[in-house]
């Protein structure tokens, strides 16, 4: 039997949104006011917000965050056990329920986590819900110069439809509208549980909790 992947994907909860917030901070500094996801989580009924853990975080001066290292003084000074029955949050995805289609309009991984297929994971997650609820096709806005992101989208069958031209007002970049074709047909489910395959051949078992009905 293969072993589960290290990285577990779940919705978002409040005890999370400090770490998705370093997260976002990390990843977009200058193209946009932080995302408020106290706020997102307990009152927007059109987002859902997940995140991947890290079930085993690293230990202190692994780039451990500075929250997981304050805690685990403290622990410490309590002569507590060290961090290891603990997760950290190393990425997360928004994702806006639209007419017939879910919208990514954030996804990010910690900066120390990226390129271990966590950024997959969630795409994997975000696919999974959009199925879920039923939605058609899954679309995002990317800016034109982001090519990990624009590979990793391609990988799962997203491809370019359109520009949005100066539409990061940092510095003008254009973007690029991508998403996927429709996801419903046998054809996108089967490119897509070859995906989840192959993902799960190379990283692990999947481990996904999906919010429990589109109204929660
Ligand atoms: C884009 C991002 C989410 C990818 O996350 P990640 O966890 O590093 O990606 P993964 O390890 O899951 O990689 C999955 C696929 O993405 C692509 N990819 C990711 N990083 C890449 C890189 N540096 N160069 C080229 N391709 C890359 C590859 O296709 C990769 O598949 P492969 O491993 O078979 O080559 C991450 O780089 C990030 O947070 N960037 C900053 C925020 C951002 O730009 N978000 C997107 C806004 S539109």
């Amino acid at each position: 039997m293969k072993t589960a992947t290290r990285y577990h994907l779940r919705p978002m909860i409040e005890a999370d949104a400090d770490g998705a917030g370093e997260i976002d901070r990390e990843a977009f500094p200058t193209t946009r006011p932080p995302i408020p996801f106290r706020y997102e989580i307990t009152s927007n009924r059109l987002a859902r917000y997940l995140v991947a853990v890290d079930r085993k975080p690293q230990q202190p001066g692994e780039n451990a965050g500075r929250l997981t290292r304050i805690i685990k003084d403290v622990r410490d000074l309590m002569a507590t056990p060290a961090i290891d029955d603990m997760e950290m949050v190393c990425g997360y995805v928004a994702i806006w329920l639209m007419v017939d289609q879910v919208h990514i309009s954030s996804i990010a991984v910690r900066e120390s986590h990226r390129r271990r297929g966590i950024g997959e994971l969630l795409i994997i997650g975000t696919i999974e819900l959009a199925h879920a609820l039923n939605e058609n096709t899954v679309t995002l806005e990317c800016r034109v110069s982001n090519y990990p992101a624009i590979a990793l989208y391609e990988k799962y069958g997203f491809s370019r439809k359109g520009v949005r031209p100066r539409y990061y007002s940092d510095n003008m970049e254009d973007a690029f509208i991508m998403s996927t074709e429709s996801i419903l047909t046998p054809e996108y489910r089967e490119f897509f549980e070859g995906r989840k395959r192959a993902y799960a051949e190379r990283h692990g078992e999947l481990e996904i909790e999906l919010p429990k009905s589109a109204s929660q």
